[in-house]
């Protein structure tokens, strides 16, 4: 049932005509605690037509309105309160979730339009960065909240496989690595010749031309160039993979900028046809100046093609593959302006679809207040700050909870929760500083807390044995206590639908939190297992608490353990 509409309805007979029904759902607030009622209406706009003090006429009103259905209904000062009647409330909002269970709040919105969403997108021979660790889980989350509304995720990993950086790679290798080295310790071997190159190259730019040549041969097709970058390729597939395991992220295209390498000469040509290819200093671009931005570089001198001539063949050829409804690109805010001129360019070509590419940004993750960056070789390995939380969980679990069962899944599944909330709890745009100690903390804003209170709500559960909830009446619960826990409960679809408009896993992780504290504040109040008639009444909210943490958790890309 819908209640504000109720309210609205009630509004309608008792006010002026000319007031419309939109104009009084828009006008309609929430009051921040419940003791103003769940919905309030405010009269102000009323004074000018009716010639009265907003308050004179808000006590008016409640004289007229018909309070059937509601607790009651009382005007403060210019307000009208609504008490919303708590035992229909509870049993609509309780029946809904245990009857939905997991399709609680789906709704229709996408009609199984296809979403690409762009994530990850790591670069080969270098470790995954936080950064990529955040477009990986925020990627994630996006896909399965825009998953509720019936659109159909396709999640993209446009992996870095192409690119002078290769070319460098290359040079580097040849001259101070080996089979041997490389296979003991893939990643961080390429990483340091890769380094190690830029730091000579400063004092020989000779190198620099070498890398160049080096990618040439890549592009043009030789055979040891591509042998050993397919080697390069493969080994960094394998350790991405371990990290995509660890985090349960599955990718439906590993199609990476390599992919574009035949598709490019098409969108070449059509920006010759539109007449938007220039020629400066050999090299070829699309002249951006009327938007106040520097140039699209399509071509250098040589021939070579780059990372906006792929993203405009990927675009193209997403629209072409996946017929998208909308086209997500998770990626830093540092890139920022390179979307702004793939769109710009798109739209020149003349697809109108540019402007269904949604350029999803977010902020930067420092330690101790230092950008990281691969160049320097100062960067966190990804695998590490797993590692390193599981150990943090595993330590707080033996302490708490010596006797559980499969406790190294368990730290596992709170470890890597911790990690994934805590990234995803605060706005995306946000940068933050990652401190271990922090993420990992199992009291506070953070993911275990939201999943032990899910563990302890499992655990009332058990207690209770089994139980049919199958009678309506019975589920009114009418505790003063439960009262937010319920309201936040009836809001959930609401909450899934304003983090999908706004592409922020935040709307929910903010959420989820306000529902463990408010469950918790509960269940510190009441005696939930007492055996009195409201037993199974208040059974079926901890059941419908539970079901909601859990989806919530899972709309984050995080576990729900049963036990911690
Ligand atoms: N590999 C790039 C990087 O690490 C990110 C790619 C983002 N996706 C895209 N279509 N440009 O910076």
């Amino acid at each position: 049932m819908d209640f504000k509409q109720q309210v609205v309805d009630t509004l309608v007979k008792v006010l002026p005509e000319d007031i419309t029904e939109e104009q009084i759902t828009n006008l309609i607030e929430k009051p921040k605690t419940s003791d103003l009622g769940d919905y309030a209406f405010p009269t102000f706009i009323l004074a000018k037509t009716l010639h009265k003090a907003p308050n004179m006429i808000a006590e008016d009103l409640v004289g007229k309105i018909d309070t059937d259905g509601f607790e009651k209904v009382v005007n403060t000062g210019a307000y009208i309160n609504f008490f919303l009647d708590k035992k229909a409330f509870s049993a609509d909002v309780l029946n809904a979730v245990l009857t939905q269970k997991d399709e609680y709040g789906n709704a229709d919105d996408g009609k199984g339009r296809n979403v690409p969403i762009d994530m990850s997108s790591p670069n080969i021979a270098k470790p995954m960065s936080m950064g990529h660790l955040r477009s990986t889980v925020i990627g994630n989350s996006i896909a399965k909240i825009i998953s509720k509304l019936n659109y159909q995720p396709v999640k993209i990993n446009h992996l870095g496989d192409w690119g002078t950086q290769f070319g460098k790679l290359i040079v580097g290798y040849k001259m101070w690595g080996s089979v041997e080295e490389v296979e003991a310790d893939p990643i961080n071997n390429l990483l340091k010749y890769y380094v190690r190159f830029h730091k000579e190259a400063e004092d020989k730019p000779e190198l620099d031309d070498e890398a160049r040549a080096w990618f040439k041969k890549m592009e043009d097709g030789d055979k040891e160039a591509l042998a050993l970058w397919t080697w390069f390729k493969e080994l960094s597939l394998k350790e991405f993979q371990k990290i995509y395991d660890r985090l349960d992220v599955q990718f439906d295209h590993f199609t990476g900028e390599s992919f574009y390498n035949d598709k490019m000469d098409a969108i070449v040509d059509t920006l010759e046809e539109k007449g938007l290819l220039k020629e400066s200093r050999g090299a070829e671009i699309v002249d951006l100046s009327e938007y106040d931005l520097s140039p699209a570089l399509i071509k250098k001198t040589d021939g070579a093609t780059l990372y906006i001539t792929r993203d405009l063949a990927a675009a193209k050829y997403r629209k072409d593959t996946f017929d998208f409804v909308k086209s997500l690109y998770v990626v830093g805010s540092e890139q920022a302006e390179h979307f702004t001129k793939l769109k710009i360019v798109l739209k020149k070509m003349g697809y109108d679809w540019a402007d269904d590419i949604i350029y999803i940004p977010f902020g930067l993750i420092t330690a101790g207040g230092k950008k990281l960056s691969t160049r320097k070789g100062n960067v966190i390995l990804l695998d590490d700050v797993l590692n390193d939380a599981v150990a943090l969980a595993k330590k707080q679990i033996e302490e708490k909870n010596p006797d559980l069962k499969n406790k190294d899944a368990v730290a596992e599944a709170v470890g890597v929760g911790a990690v994934v909330f805590h990234d995803l709890k605060n706005d995306r745009r946000d940068s933050f500083d990652f401190n271990l100690e922090e993420v990992v903390r199992f009291e506070g804003e953070t993911g275990p807390y939201v999943q032990y209170t899910n563990a302890r709500a499992l655990s009332i559960l058990r207690k209770a044995g089994d139980v049919d909830y199958a009678n309506a009446e019975n589920l009114a619960v009418t505790d003063v206590e439960a009262w937010d826990t319920i309201k936040m409960l009836q809001d959930f679809p609401n909450v899934v639908e304003r983090a999908a408009k706004t592409f922020e896993p935040s709307v929910i992780a903010k959420y989820v939190l306000k529902l463990a504290k408010s469950f918790n504040q509960y269940y510190a109040h009441s005696k939930i297992l007492a055996d009195d008639e409201g037993l199974k009444a208040r059974l079926a909210l901890v059941k419908s608490v539970s079901t909601v943490l859990q989806m919530s958790l899972g709309l984050l890309g995080v576990k729900a353990p049963e036990e911690m």
